[in-house]
C-alpha cells in the first residue's frame, strides 16, 4: 500500500502534536503541516499557506496528493473549508476532519449553540439573545439577572468575546459597546447574555464520525496569564489530564446529560460533524454544564491529551472519515500528562517576536511541542505570544509536573514567562 499524506492546517502547539503523533503512526505517513511552525518542521513538511486560504490549499492538496486533511483551528471549518471540499470535484474524494459549516456553527455563533442545547436539553446556563434593535431588552434583561453579568459576543472573537462585569452599569454599557459602536465587529452584532455559573472548568474531547463518538482524555486549562489564574485571559497557560475531581460518577453525568445528547442532536438536526468536539464544561456543586462547544481540539489541552492516547491516530481519523469509529476502541494511557506553556514577555498584548530560544537540545524526558516559533538560518526563534508547550508524562501528575517544569528549566530565550502553578490548584 502506499504512503498515506495527511495534511494538517494550523500552526501551533495543538497542531505540532497533531503531527507528533501522527508521525508515531505504525502506518509511517507522510505528514505536511500549512503553516505549521519549526516544531511541526521535524516531523512534517511545511507549506507556506494560510489555512484560510482555501484556493491555496485545494493547490497543495493536488500538488502533494494529500489523501487527508486534518484541520486545527475553528476559523477554516466556520468559514466553510469542509464544504469547499466537498463541492469541489477534484477535492471531493479527500476526506477532511473537522464539522461541515452548519455544524461549526456551534463554535461559530452562540447564539446557535445556545438554541442547540436547549433543543437538546443539555445543561447551559440560562441566556437570552439580543441585536441593536433590542438593546433596550437587553438592558431590562440585565436588571432581572444577579451579578456578575456574562455578555457573549455571538461570533468569533478570537477568546477576547466573553465580558464578565460586576456592575450593572458597566454592564449595560458594555452591551451598548458591542451592539451598537460594534466593540468586536460584525462578531458582537448580536449579543448573548446567559447567567454566571460558579465552579472549576474542564474541556472534555469527543471525536465523532457523525453517528458514533468516542471520548478522548478529557483536561483542564489555564486561561488566566497570571499565577493563581488573576489577569487577562489567554489561549491557554498549561494544562493537566487527566482531571482529578472527574470521578465515576461525573463522568457518568457528562456522558449521559451532555455528549450523549450532542450527538444526538447533530444527527436530530441534521448537522454533518466528522472531527473532535471540545466541550467546554464547568463543574458546578457536582453537576455538568455547558460553558461553550468548539468544533476543534483545544490548545494546550491537546499537548496533554494526546501523549495519554495509545491508540493510532491515523486509524482513528480513517475511521471517523469512513463513518466506522464504532468498530474502534481508543486506548488511553493510565499515566498523567502534564503541559506547561512559555509565553512571550508581555502576551497577551503587544510582545516581540525573532527572538532566538536556546536549550531546545538539552531537553530530555518532556515533549517540547512548538506554538509560536519558525526557523531563521537554523535557529528556532520565536514567532507568536504562545511559543512552546513542554509535557511531561508521568504515573502520577505531581510528577508529570515536576518533569515538565524541570525540563521548561532549560529552555530560554528573552524577555519568556511561564506560570509555575499549573495544577497546584486541584492536585
Ligand atoms: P467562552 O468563550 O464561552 O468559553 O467563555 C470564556 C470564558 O468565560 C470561559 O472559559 C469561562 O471562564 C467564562 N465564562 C463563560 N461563560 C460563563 C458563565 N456562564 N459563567 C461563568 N463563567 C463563564
Ligand atoms: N484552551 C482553550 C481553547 O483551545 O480554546
Amino acid at each position: 500500500m502506499s504512503t498515506k499524506k495527511i495534511l494538517v492546517i494550523g500552526s501551533g502547539g495543538r497542531e505540532h502534536a497533531f503531527c507528533w503523533k501522527l508521525s508515531q503512526s505504525p502506518q509511517h505517513p507522510q505528514l505536511f503541516a500549512a503553516p505549521g511552525n519549526a516544531g511541526t518542521a521535524r516531523v512534517a513538511s511545511n507549506l507556506p499557506i494560510d489555512g484560510g486560504d482555501f484556493e491555496a490549499v485545494k493547490a497543495a492538496v493536488l500538488l502533494h496528493e494529500i489523501d487527508m486533511v486534518l484541520v486545527g483551528p475553528e476559523a477554516p471549518l466556520v468559514d466553510g473549508i469542509h464544504d469547499y471540499f466537498l463541492n469541489d470535484t477534484a477535492l471531493q474524494s479527500v476526506p477532511v476532519i473537522g464539522p461541515q459549516k452548519a455544524a461549526a456553527a456551534l463554535e461559530g455563533s452562540k447564539d446557535f449553540a445556545k438554541a442547540f442545547m436547549q433543543r437538546h436539553n443539555i445543561p447551559t446556563a440560562k441566556h437570552a439573545t439580543f441585536t441593536g434593535e433590542t438593546l433596550e431588552d437587553g438592558k431590562a434583561f440585565l436588571a432581572t439577572m444577579t451579578p456578575p453579568y456574562v455578555l457573549k459576543a455571538d461570533g468569533l472573537a478570537a477568546g477576547k468575546g466573553v465580558l464578565i462585569i460586576k456592575d450593572r452599569k458597566e454592564a449595560e454599557a458594555a452591551l451598548t459597546a458591542m451592539l451598537i459602536d460594534q466593540k468586536f465587529g460584525s462578531a458582537s452584532a448580536k449579543v448573548v447574555i446567559e447567567e454566571f455559573l460558579d465552579g472549576v472548568e474542564l474541556s472534555c474531547f469527543v471525536l465523532t464520525d457523525g453517528r458514533s463518538g468516542k471520548l478522548l482524555p478529557m483536561a483542564k486549562d489555564y486561561k488566566r496569564i497570571g499565577e493563581g489564574d488573576i489577569g487577562l485571559n489567554t489561549g491557554g497557560m498549561g494544562a493537566v489530564s487527566p482531571v482529578p475531581f472527574v470521578d465515576e460518577a461525573f463522568q457518568q453525568k457528562i456522558m449521559s446529560r451532555i455528549v450523549t445528547p450532542t450527538l444526538e442532536g447533530l444527527q436530530k438536526d441534521s448537522l454533518p460533524y466528522k472531527g473532535f468536539i471540545f466541550i467546554g464544561l464547568i463543574n458546578v456543586k457536582g453537576d455538568p454544564y455547558v460553558i461553550e462547544y468548539n468544533v476543534r481540539m483545544g490548545d494546550p489541552e491537546t499537548e496533554a491529551v494526546l501523549p495519554r492516547v495509545q491508540s493510532d491516530l491515523v486509524a482513528l481519523l480513517e475511521a471517523t472519515a469512513k463513518e466506522k469509529l464504532a468498530e474502534e476502541t481508543i486506548a488511553i494511557s493510565p499515566n498523567a500528562a502534564c503541559t506547561v506553556m512559555a509565553v512571550s514577555g508581555g502576551y497577551p498584548e503587544a510582545y516581540e517576536k525573532g527572538i532566538p530560544i536556546s536549550g531546545l537540545e538539552t531537553v530530555t524526558d518532556a515533549v517540547v511541542f512548538h506554538a509560536g516559533t519558525t526557523e531563521q538560518q537554523g535557529t528556532v526563534v520565536t514567532n507568536g505570544g504562545r511559543v512552546l508547550a513542554v509535557t511531561g508524562v508521568a504515573p502520577t501528575a505531581q510528577e508529570a509536573l515536576a518533569t515538565a517544569y524541570k525540563q521548561m528549566g532549560k529552555i530560554s530565550f528573552d524577555k519568556s514567562y511561564y506560570r509555575t502553578d499549573i495544577g497546584k490548584d486541584i492536585l
